[in-house]
């Protein structure tokens, strides 16, 4: 079915995301032809600029930043047509009824009722400007055909997410709402949903009884780069583990759906996120792990200290890395520990779930046999590997009969030969259908957060003494490795 023709309007369509991201995804869609028949994208920003001027900057991101890399003049000459510059104050009334004109020019000339999607690539404090003034120009009245897109952070914290929330939602109905968490659109965490769920073959050992742990990473070899004055006053816990990592948490523990409706899927993952057992004040420190890199050295080059990266604090006590251990207090999950970590200036980059299962219940084999041992594991691979790798037992060739592990491999490159779309294709496409199924409803950002809260709470109030406490170019503290070694456990060695 033919999406209806849509309008794009981007607020802080001169901007870095807009640059980077937004253009250069919708650019792919064009090129694939998957956009509507009829669609305007709008940039609108502050600064004075000609069409001309923009698209020209905007070619130079998509030569950057598409997934093809190799950019024909023509197919961007064909796209670019569809961008117009609108220059506005984003706080000023006067550029929503300009606005309103313009929309309402394209609803003329198309003789059709478009779709407005006003997407936020602003700063988070917008979101306390923006909706209100859209809903004063009458912007956000169709309920089915208007919608708005926000951008994580959403939030700071609990009251502040809750407060975000609201302002969005006196302005715009939930379902008109579209709140992006990259990661949702990336392939290789959807097919989390397909794997579990198509087949028949993993879903009945998929729980306490089959499962003695699961490890959660998310590792950058990058450090905060030019980020260091928003990543600052973040942090890992806020910046990654409240949004991608508790996503990842609730594909690989949600029950299974009943229907693939939106509602019906976020349903059940904010069921997850509610029966986390809450950490409480006084239990952090054995539940939860922060560090911060210092100097260290990564495949031969010399890295600084987070304190010596541009626009950081140079006492500051923002974490670059955590982890937690966390419980999903149901029947399925029962005392199975969620080991959760994430860090930037890791040795490498690298995002996975691996599920390790438990030990057969009685060892048959003669002791010489199972000296290489180690129980089944199963491992999600989202970036930069995409794929699904299951490490199991096996005879190894001989006379005498010797466990060796061994890997079986799905790889997608492999089984598909096409190339998987960006998240920000997928999710921008969503949108333009109007299917919000890969988006964060307010209750789960507010679950998320709460949460986070008694781990933020204490971390702010105590300073921590040994920042910073682990290398660049190394796999995190000391005490992430304790986290698991207590339960006789540890995260998978990645070579
Ligand atoms: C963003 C964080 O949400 O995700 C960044 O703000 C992080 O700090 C990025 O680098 C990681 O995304 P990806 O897709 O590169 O794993």
């Amino acid at each position: 079915m033919d999406i209806l023709p849509t309008i794009i309007v981007i607020f802080g369509g001169a901007g870095d995301l807009t640059w980077r991201k937004l253009i250069p995804s919708l650019f792919e869609l064009h090129r694939d032809g998957r956009m509507p028949k009829k669609f305007a994208i709008v940039a609108l920003d502050r600064v004075p600029l000609s069409d001309t001027k923009l698209r020209s900057h905007l070619f130079d991101g998509v030569k950057q930043f598409s997934r093809h890399g190799d950019v024909k003049r023509t197919d961007w000459n064909e796209f670019a047509r569809h961008i117009v510059y609108h220059q506005g104050d984003f706080g000023d009334p006067l550029t929503y009824s300009a606005l309103e004109a313009r929309c309402a020019r394209f609803d003329r000339d198309w003789k059709v009722q478009t779709s407005r999607i006003f997407h936020l690539a602003t700063p988070p404090a917008m979101v306390g400007v923006i909706p209100k003034l859209l809903a004063d120009a009458g912007l956000n009245r169709d309920r089915l055909r208007d919608r708005i897109v926000v951008e994580k952070p959403i939030g700071h914290d609990l009251g502040s997410a809750m407060e975000m929330n609201r302002t969005l939602g006196a302005s715009f109905e939930e379902a008109q709402i579209f709140r992006i968490d990259h990661y949702l659109g990336k392939e290789t965490v959807q097919n989390i949903l397909a794997f579990r769920f198509a087949n028949p073959l993993f879903e009945p050992v998929w729980n306490r009884r089959y499962v003695e742990y699961v490890t959660i990473t998310v590792a950058e070899d990058v450090g905060v780069g030019s980020r260091g004055g928003y990543y600052d006053k973040s942090g890992a816990l806020r910046d990654m583990v409240q949004n991608h990592l508790m996503q990842l948490l609730c594909l690989v523990a949600m029950e299974p759906m009943v229907s693939f409706d939106a509602d019906e899927i976020r349903n059940k993952k904010v069921d997850v996120l509610h029966a986390i057992r809450p950490i409480p004040r006084g239990e952090v420190q054995r539940c939860a792990v922060r560090g911060q890199y210092g100097r260290g050295t990564l495949l031969g080059k010399r890295l600084r200290d987070y304190r010596k990266e541009e626009d950081v604090a140079p006492q500051s006590s923002t974490e670059t890395f955590a982890a937690l251990k966390l419980f999903v207090d149901n029947w399925r999950w029962q005392g199975v520990p969620f080991y959760l970590r994430t860090g930037k200036r890791m040795p490498r980059q690298l995002s996975e779930v691996a599920i390790q299962f438990r030990q057969v219940p009685h060892q048959s084999f003669p002791p010489e046999a199972g000296r290489d041992w180690h129980p089944s594991r199963l491992i999600l691979s989202i970036q930069p590997e995409e794929g699904i790798v299951m490490e199991f037992q096996a005879k190894f060739p001989g006379p005498k009969m010797l466990l060796r592990p061994v890997k079986m491999r799905f790889n997608y490159q492999d089984s598909f030969a096409v190339p998987s779309p960006g998240a920000y294709e997928t999710l921008l496409w969503d949108v333009m259908n109007n299917d919000p199924t890969l988006f964060m409803r307010a209750d789960q950002v507010e679950a998320a957060w709460q949460l986070l809260m008694p781990i933020l709470e204490e971390w702010t109030e105590a300073n921590p003494l040994d920042f910073p406490n682990y290398s660049a170019g190394s796999w995190g503290p000391k005490a992430a490795d304790e986290l698991l070694a207590r339960e006789g456990h540890a995260w998978r060695p990645i070579t």
